[in-house]
Protein backbone atom coordinates (compact mmCIF):
# COMPACT_ATOMS: atom_id res chain seq x y z
CA UNK A 1 0.00 0.00 0.00
CA UNK A 2 2.93 2.33 1.25
CA UNK A 3 5.14 1.05 -1.34
CA UNK A 4 1.86 1.96 -4.36
CA UNK A 5 0.97 5.17 -2.49
CA UNK A 6 4.64 6.90 -3.04
CA UNK A 7 5.03 4.97 -6.48
CA UNK A 8 1.52 7.01 -7.53
CA UNK A 9 2.02 10.33 -6.24
CA UNK A 10 1.78 12.98 -8.25
CA UNK A 11 4.74 15.20 -8.88
CA UNK A 12 2.00 18.25 -7.08
CA UNK A 13 1.87 16.62 -3.71
CA UNK A 14 2.66 19.69 -2.72
CA UNK A 15 -0.17 21.61 -4.22
CA UNK A 16 0.59 24.01 -6.87
CA UNK A 17 1.49 27.31 -7.61
CA UNK A 18 -0.28 30.08 -10.38
CA UNK A 19 2.60 32.52 -10.97
CA UNK A 20 2.50 35.77 -13.26
CA UNK A 21 5.86 36.19 -14.22
CA UNK A 22 6.80 40.26 -15.49
CA UNK A 23 10.56 39.58 -16.20
CA UNK A 24 12.20 38.61 -19.25
CA UNK A 25 11.17 34.67 -20.11
CA UNK A 26 14.79 33.19 -19.34
CA UNK A 27 14.42 34.82 -15.75
CA UNK A 28 11.13 33.20 -14.98
CA UNK A 29 11.31 30.56 -16.41
CA UNK A 30 14.70 29.36 -14.04
CA UNK A 31 12.76 30.75 -10.79
CA UNK A 32 9.88 28.32 -11.55
CA UNK A 33 11.55 25.92 -12.27
CA UNK A 34 14.05 26.07 -9.62
CA UNK A 35 11.35 26.96 -6.87
CA UNK A 36 9.57 23.97 -8.45
CA UNK A 37 12.43 21.67 -7.87
CA UNK A 38 13.25 22.58 -4.37
CA UNK A 39 9.66 22.48 -2.77
CA UNK A 40 7.63 20.09 -4.89
CA UNK A 41 5.36 22.68 -5.49
CA UNK A 42 3.91 22.65 -9.55
CA UNK A 43 4.26 25.99 -10.72
CA UNK A 44 2.16 27.27 -14.28
CA UNK A 45 4.27 30.06 -14.83
CA UNK A 46 3.26 32.91 -17.06
CA UNK A 47 5.03 35.70 -18.82
CA UNK A 48 3.21 38.97 -19.11
CA UNK A 49 3.94 42.49 -19.32
CA UNK A 50 3.34 44.52 -16.25
CA UNK A 51 0.08 46.77 -17.20
CA UNK A 52 -1.45 43.50 -18.76
CA UNK A 53 -1.00 41.60 -15.46
CA UNK A 54 -2.55 44.52 -14.00
CA UNK A 55 -5.38 44.33 -15.89
CA UNK A 56 -5.95 41.14 -15.76
CA UNK A 57 -5.88 40.74 -11.82
CA UNK A 58 -8.59 43.51 -12.34
CA UNK A 59 -10.45 41.11 -14.90
CA UNK A 60 -10.18 38.25 -12.33
CA UNK A 61 -11.15 39.84 -9.52
CA UNK A 62 -14.07 38.28 -8.86
CA UNK A 63 -12.60 34.85 -9.45
CA UNK A 64 -8.86 35.03 -8.60
CA UNK A 65 -6.67 32.46 -10.84
CA UNK A 66 -3.12 33.64 -10.48
CA UNK A 67 -1.29 33.50 -6.76
CA UNK A 68 1.77 35.56 -7.04
CA UNK A 69 2.91 38.18 -9.16
CA UNK A 70 6.59 38.13 -9.39
CA UNK A 71 8.54 40.57 -11.52
CA UNK A 72 7.27 43.82 -13.79
CA UNK A 73 7.25 47.64 -13.01
CA UNK A 74 6.69 48.77 -9.25
CA UNK A 75 3.57 51.20 -10.64
CA UNK A 76 1.22 48.67 -11.83
CA UNK A 77 1.72 46.61 -8.70
CA UNK A 78 1.15 50.07 -7.14
CA UNK A 79 -2.47 50.47 -8.70
CA UNK A 80 -3.09 46.61 -8.38
CA UNK A 81 -2.48 47.46 -4.14
CA UNK A 82 -4.89 50.64 -4.31
CA UNK A 83 -7.71 49.11 -5.69
CA UNK A 84 -7.19 46.11 -3.29
CA UNK A 85 -6.52 42.87 -5.61
CA UNK A 86 -3.04 42.16 -4.01
CA UNK A 87 -2.59 41.07 -0.28
CA UNK A 88 -0.41 42.57 2.84
CA UNK A 89 2.23 40.61 3.78
CA UNK A 90 5.32 40.87 5.41
CA UNK A 91 7.76 38.52 4.82
CA UNK A 92 10.71 37.42 6.99
CA UNK A 93 13.35 38.65 4.74
CA UNK A 94 12.47 42.47 5.22
CA UNK A 95 15.10 42.49 7.51
CA UNK A 96 17.64 42.08 5.09
CA UNK A 97 16.01 44.32 2.06
CA UNK A 98 17.45 47.66 0.34
CA UNK A 99 15.62 50.66 1.57
CA UNK A 100 14.44 51.19 -1.81
CA UNK A 101 12.66 47.49 -1.58
CA UNK A 102 10.94 48.31 1.74
CA UNK A 103 10.08 51.78 0.67
CA UNK A 104 7.68 50.01 -2.32
CA UNK A 105 6.09 47.80 0.40
CA UNK A 106 5.35 51.01 2.62
CA UNK A 107 3.49 52.92 -0.23
CA UNK A 108 1.94 49.78 -0.91
CA UNK A 109 0.70 49.59 2.28
CA UNK A 110 2.25 45.91 2.79
CA UNK A 111 0.94 44.80 -0.91
CA UNK A 112 3.85 44.65 -2.68
CA UNK A 113 8.12 44.52 -2.09
CA UNK A 114 10.68 45.58 -4.13
CA UNK A 115 12.82 42.90 -5.57
CA UNK A 116 14.62 44.48 -8.40
CA UNK A 117 15.46 47.87 -9.52
CA UNK A 118 16.78 49.03 -12.73
CA UNK A 119 17.37 52.45 -14.53
CA UNK A 120 15.60 53.72 -17.93
CA UNK A 121 17.59 54.54 -21.03
CA UNK A 122 17.27 53.28 -24.30
CA UNK A 123 20.47 51.29 -26.23
CA UNK A 124 21.10 51.85 -29.82
CA UNK A 125 22.56 50.30 -32.83
CA UNK A 126 26.07 51.15 -33.54
CA UNK A 127 26.49 50.49 -37.35
CA UNK A 128 22.77 52.12 -37.84
CA UNK A 129 23.88 55.35 -36.40
CA UNK A 130 27.09 55.10 -38.15
CA UNK A 131 25.17 54.40 -41.40
CA UNK A 132 23.41 57.45 -40.70
CA UNK A 133 25.72 60.07 -40.06
CA UNK A 134 24.49 61.53 -37.03
CA UNK A 135 26.12 62.22 -33.72
CA UNK A 136 25.83 59.12 -31.39
CA UNK A 137 22.37 59.47 -29.20
CA UNK A 138 23.50 60.59 -25.67
CA UNK A 139 20.22 62.57 -24.27
CA UNK A 140 15.95 61.82 -24.63
CA UNK A 141 16.51 65.20 -27.08
CA UNK A 142 19.21 63.42 -29.39
CA UNK A 143 16.11 60.54 -30.23
CA UNK A 144 14.02 63.80 -32.12
CA UNK A 145 16.36 64.04 -34.85
CA UNK A 146 14.68 63.93 -38.18
CA UNK A 147 17.13 61.21 -38.98
CA UNK A 148 15.56 59.09 -37.15
CA UNK A 149 12.00 59.09 -38.43
CA UNK A 150 10.69 55.74 -37.89
CA UNK A 151 13.93 54.21 -36.68
CA UNK A 152 12.86 54.39 -32.94
CA UNK A 153 11.10 51.36 -31.17
CA UNK A 154 9.71 51.91 -27.75
CA UNK A 155 6.44 49.74 -25.97
CA UNK A 156 2.79 50.64 -25.64
CA UNK A 157 2.93 52.05 -21.70
CA UNK A 158 -0.78 50.56 -21.68
CA UNK A 159 0.26 46.93 -21.73
CA UNK A 160 4.35 47.63 -20.75
CA UNK A 161 5.59 49.08 -17.34
CA UNK A 162 8.86 49.91 -19.10
CA UNK A 163 6.67 52.40 -21.80
CA UNK A 164 4.95 53.31 -18.03
CA UNK A 165 8.01 54.40 -16.59
CA UNK A 166 8.96 56.59 -19.55
CA UNK A 167 5.72 58.32 -19.71
CA UNK A 168 6.02 59.24 -16.00
CA UNK A 169 9.65 59.99 -16.25
CA UNK A 170 9.49 62.38 -19.07
CA UNK A 171 6.34 64.22 -17.24
CA UNK A 172 8.50 64.52 -13.80
CA UNK A 173 11.95 65.44 -16.00
CA UNK A 174 10.71 67.85 -18.02
CA UNK A 175 7.22 68.78 -16.79
CA UNK A 176 3.58 67.51 -17.81
CA UNK A 177 3.46 70.04 -20.68
CA UNK A 178 6.49 69.69 -21.91
CA UNK A 179 6.98 65.92 -21.41
CA UNK A 180 3.68 65.46 -23.83
CA UNK A 181 5.41 67.64 -26.30
CA UNK A 182 8.49 65.51 -26.24
CA UNK A 183 6.04 62.31 -26.39
CA UNK A 184 4.29 63.86 -29.35
CA UNK A 185 8.03 65.05 -31.16
CA UNK A 186 8.81 61.31 -30.91
CA UNK A 187 6.06 59.80 -32.10
CA UNK A 188 7.56 60.99 -35.49
CA UNK A 189 10.36 58.85 -35.08
CA UNK A 190 8.54 56.08 -33.48
CA UNK A 191 7.99 53.05 -35.99
CA UNK A 192 6.19 50.28 -34.02
CA UNK A 193 4.80 50.78 -30.42
CA UNK A 194 5.25 47.36 -29.00
CA UNK A 195 3.89 45.13 -26.64
CA UNK A 196 6.57 44.41 -24.09
CA UNK A 197 9.13 46.42 -22.93
CA UNK A 198 12.44 45.29 -23.69
CA UNK A 199 11.23 44.14 -27.33
CA UNK A 200 12.80 47.26 -28.49
CA UNK A 201 16.42 46.22 -27.29
CA UNK A 202 16.40 43.25 -29.36
CA UNK A 203 15.48 44.61 -32.14
CA UNK A 204 17.96 47.61 -31.66
CA UNK A 205 20.52 44.62 -30.90
CA UNK A 206 19.40 42.80 -34.69
CA UNK A 207 19.62 45.95 -36.50
CA UNK A 208 15.45 46.11 -37.01
CA UNK A 209 15.66 49.45 -35.35
CA UNK A 210 18.60 52.11 -34.65
CA UNK A 211 17.27 53.13 -31.18
CA UNK A 212 15.22 50.95 -28.89
CA UNK A 213 14.03 52.45 -25.34
CA UNK A 214 14.19 50.48 -22.99
CA UNK A 215 15.60 49.90 -19.23
CA UNK A 216 19.54 50.22 -19.79
CA UNK A 217 19.90 46.71 -18.24
CA UNK A 218 17.94 45.23 -21.25
CA UNK A 219 20.32 46.67 -23.84
CA UNK A 220 23.30 45.64 -21.81
CA UNK A 221 22.38 42.13 -22.31
CA UNK A 222 22.70 42.05 -26.01
CA UNK A 223 25.99 44.68 -25.35
CA UNK A 224 27.73 41.70 -23.00
CA UNK A 225 26.88 39.13 -25.92
CA UNK A 226 28.94 40.93 -28.35
CA UNK A 227 25.92 42.60 -30.74
CA UNK A 228 26.76 46.22 -32.11
CA UNK A 229 24.39 47.90 -29.92
CA UNK A 230 25.20 50.49 -27.31
CA UNK A 231 23.31 51.40 -23.99
CA UNK A 232 22.86 55.32 -22.72
CA UNK A 233 22.10 56.96 -19.42
CA UNK A 234 20.41 59.68 -20.98
CA UNK A 235 22.24 62.92 -20.13
CA UNK A 236 19.04 65.04 -19.23
CA UNK A 237 18.40 62.86 -16.26
CA UNK A 238 16.32 59.71 -16.18
CA UNK A 239 13.90 57.53 -14.32
CA UNK A 240 14.02 53.81 -12.71
CA UNK A 241 11.84 51.26 -11.49
CA UNK A 242 11.90 49.07 -8.49
CA UNK A 243 10.90 45.75 -9.73
CA UNK A 244 8.60 44.38 -7.57
CA UNK A 245 6.24 41.12 -6.25
CA UNK A 246 2.64 40.94 -4.89
CA UNK A 247 0.53 38.05 -3.49
CA UNK A 248 -3.12 38.24 -5.41
CA UNK A 249 -5.89 38.69 -3.38
CA UNK A 250 -8.34 35.29 -2.88
CA UNK A 251 -4.79 33.22 -4.17
CA UNK A 252 -6.10 29.32 -3.97
CA UNK A 253 -2.90 28.66 -2.93
CA UNK A 254 -2.05 31.09 -0.68
CA UNK A 255 0.38 29.08 1.69
CA UNK A 256 2.62 28.56 -1.77
CA UNK A 257 2.57 31.48 -2.61
CA UNK A 258 3.88 33.20 1.01
CA UNK A 259 6.37 30.27 0.42
CA UNK A 260 7.46 31.66 -3.10
CA UNK A 261 7.29 34.97 -1.37
CA UNK A 262 10.00 34.44 1.05
CA UNK A 263 12.27 32.22 -1.12
CA UNK A 264 12.23 34.42 -3.94
CA UNK A 265 13.87 37.20 -1.92
CA UNK A 266 16.69 35.10 -0.64
CA UNK A 267 19.99 36.01 -2.07
CA UNK A 268 19.99 32.15 -3.73
CA UNK A 269 17.14 33.06 -5.42
CA UNK A 270 17.83 36.39 -6.54
CA UNK A 271 20.96 35.13 -8.06
CA UNK A 272 19.34 33.29 -10.71
CA UNK A 273 18.56 37.22 -12.40
CA UNK A 274 22.12 37.04 -13.26
CA UNK A 275 22.40 33.43 -14.07
CA UNK A 276 19.69 33.82 -16.52
CA UNK A 277 21.60 37.44 -18.06
CA UNK A 278 19.13 39.97 -16.12
CA UNK A 279 21.46 42.69 -15.22
CA UNK A 280 18.63 44.62 -12.68
CA UNK A 281 20.45 45.27 -8.86
CA UNK A 282 18.51 42.57 -6.66
CA UNK A 283 17.13 43.69 -3.62
CA UNK A 284 18.68 41.88 -0.70
CA UNK A 285 21.26 43.51 0.88
CA UNK A 286 23.42 39.92 0.75
CA UNK A 287 22.99 39.33 -2.99
CA UNK A 288 26.01 39.58 -5.31
CA UNK A 289 25.33 42.89 -7.67
CA UNK A 290 26.00 41.30 -10.92
CA UNK A 291 29.20 43.27 -12.20
CA UNK A 292 27.08 44.10 -15.51
CA UNK A 293 24.63 45.73 -14.04
CA UNK A 294 24.60 49.64 -15.13
CA UNK A 295 26.08 51.69 -12.10
CA UNK A 296 22.69 53.51 -10.85
CA UNK A 297 24.48 55.22 -8.65
CA UNK A 298 26.60 56.90 -11.37
CA UNK A 299 23.48 58.01 -13.45
CA UNK A 300 21.72 61.19 -12.92
CA UNK A 301 18.66 59.26 -11.86
CA UNK A 302 14.75 61.98 -10.88
CA UNK A 303 13.80 61.50 -7.70
CA UNK A 304 10.73 59.06 -9.48
CA UNK A 305 7.93 59.49 -7.14
CA UNK A 306 6.11 56.56 -7.22
CA UNK A 307 3.22 56.95 -4.95
CA UNK A 308 1.96 59.62 -6.91
CA UNK A 309 2.60 57.72 -10.33
CA UNK A 310 1.80 54.02 -9.38
CA UNK A 311 -1.73 55.84 -7.73
CA UNK A 312 -4.91 54.67 -9.66
CA UNK A 313 -6.15 57.96 -10.56
CA UNK A 314 -2.62 59.39 -11.80
CA UNK A 315 -2.08 55.99 -13.89
CA UNK A 316 -5.34 56.03 -15.37
CA UNK A 317 -5.27 59.52 -16.39
CA UNK A 318 -1.95 59.62 -18.34
CA UNK A 319 -2.72 56.63 -20.16
CA UNK A 320 -5.82 57.92 -21.42
CA UNK A 321 -4.10 61.48 -22.09
CA UNK A 322 -1.36 59.43 -24.06
CA UNK A 323 -3.63 57.56 -25.93
CA UNK A 324 -5.38 60.57 -26.90
CA UNK A 325 -2.64 63.30 -27.48
CA UNK A 326 0.15 60.51 -28.55
CA UNK A 327 -0.57 57.29 -30.41
CA UNK A 328 -3.87 58.89 -31.76
CA UNK A 329 -1.74 61.49 -33.46
CA UNK A 330 -1.54 61.05 -37.39
CA UNK A 331 2.87 60.78 -38.03
C1 LIG B 1 11.88 43.78 -18.64
C2 LIG B 1 12.89 44.32 -17.66
C3 LIG B 1 12.31 44.40 -16.29
C4 LIG B 1 11.00 45.14 -16.31
C5 LIG B 1 10.08 44.50 -17.31
C6 LIG B 1 8.77 45.21 -17.51
O1 LIG B 1 11.62 42.43 -18.38
O2 LIG B 1 14.05 43.56 -17.64
O3 LIG B 1 13.27 45.03 -15.48
O4 LIG B 1 10.45 45.16 -15.02
O5 LIG B 1 10.72 44.52 -18.55
O6 LIG B 1 8.16 44.58 -18.59
P1 LIG B 1 7.10 45.27 -19.51
O7 LIG B 1 6.95 44.35 -20.67
O8 LIG B 1 5.90 45.42 -18.67
O9 LIG B 1 7.64 46.61 -19.92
Amino acid sequence: MLAAGAASAPASAQGSLVMYCGVQEEWCRAMSTTFEKETGIKVAMTRKSAGEVYAQLRAEASNPRGDIWWGGTGDPHLQAAEEGLTLEYESPANKDLQDWALSQWKAAKQRSIGIYAGALGFGYNTEQIKAKGIPEPKCWADLLNPKLRDDVQVADPNSSGTAYNLLATVVQLMGEDKGFDYLKALHKNVSQYTKSGAAPAKAASLGETAVGIVFIHDAVVFAVQGDPIRAVAPCEGTGYEIGSMSIVKGARNLENAKKFYDWALTPAAQALGAAAKSYQVPSNKNSPVPPQAPKMNEMKLIDYDFVKYGSSAERTRLLTKWDKEVKALPK
